[in-house]
């Protein structure tokens, strides 16, 4: 196991790539509390005028292939990536109807990506922070910061710390079966996002948390601002 500065148990990338191996398509049955807020990025991330869109940890392509069919223009690509060859299995057959405005590769699970600095203008992740090592997250944020260009867009969903009633009694027992076996609930405990973006890097563009059957989510939309 990997573990947080903070004592936190969290999957290694082994035990994430097994995990998210094993769960497969069923990863699609979340859709009824995630959609409500990858909803949120599709509304505040400015798709119609991206040009190179990379979404990591893509799963099964769910998203991918809504932004395809109704957000990217024709001239747009798309990149996912996944750590899990299952799912970068079930995004490509997913996708394989866009030709070459879409592609799915698979990666070892380090946050360092195989991109030329500033050669995309959207990053997106769903889901899959929450899920992050501490170290991970930071090096991941300071990644998309590299691959994206001045004026590019950061679009960001995760499970976040519970904010209602309904969310802190859910939560409360998510945290009991998280700290006894963090697979249980996919490696995935609540986060903070917008905390970890400094504003001297980033231009908050949307900032929003909810809640859907008793689980909180918090979505962010930031733009790169220049700078190093
Ligand atoms: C909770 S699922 C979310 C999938 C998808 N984004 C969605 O919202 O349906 C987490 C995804 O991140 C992938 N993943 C986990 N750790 C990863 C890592 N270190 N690098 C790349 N992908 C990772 C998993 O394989 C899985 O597909």
């Amino acid at each position: 196991m990997a573990t947080k500065s903070s004592g936190e148990r969290t999957l290694s990338h082994a035990e994430a790539r097994a995990f998210y191996d094993r769960l497969g398509a069923r990863q699609d049955s979340q859709a009824f509390y995630e959609d409500a807020a990858t909803g949120i990025l599709l509304r505040h991330a400015s798709f119609e005028s991206a040009r190179s869109v990379l979404e990591f940890g893509c799963g099964t392509g769910r998203f991918a292939e809504g932004l395809l069919d109704r957000h990217l223009g024709p001239d747009a690509r798309y990149l996912g990536l996944d750590s899990s060859s299952t799912m970068v299995g079930l995004a490509a057959e997913r996708l394989a109807r866009f030709g070459a405005r879409a592609e799915v590769r698979q990666t070892e699970g380090k946050p360092e990506l195989d991109l030329e600095a500033g050669s995309v203008d959207r990053f997106v992740s769903n889901f899959v922070l929450d899920l992050l090592s501490e170290e991970d997250i930071t090096r991941l944020l300071a990644e998309a910061r590299r691959v994206l260009a001045p004026g590019g867009v950061l679009a960001l969903v995760s499970l976040t710390r519970p904010f209602t009633p309904a969310s802190r009694a859910l939560m409360a027992g998510w945290r009991l079966v998280y700290a006894l076996r963090p697979a249980l609930v996919g490696g995935c405990r609540p986060i903070g996002l917008i905390e970890r973006t400094a504003p001297d890097q980033w231009q908050v563009r949307h900032h929003e948390r909810l809640v859907r059957w008793g689980i909180p989510a918090e979505a962010l939309v930031t733009e790169r601002l220049p700078g190093a």
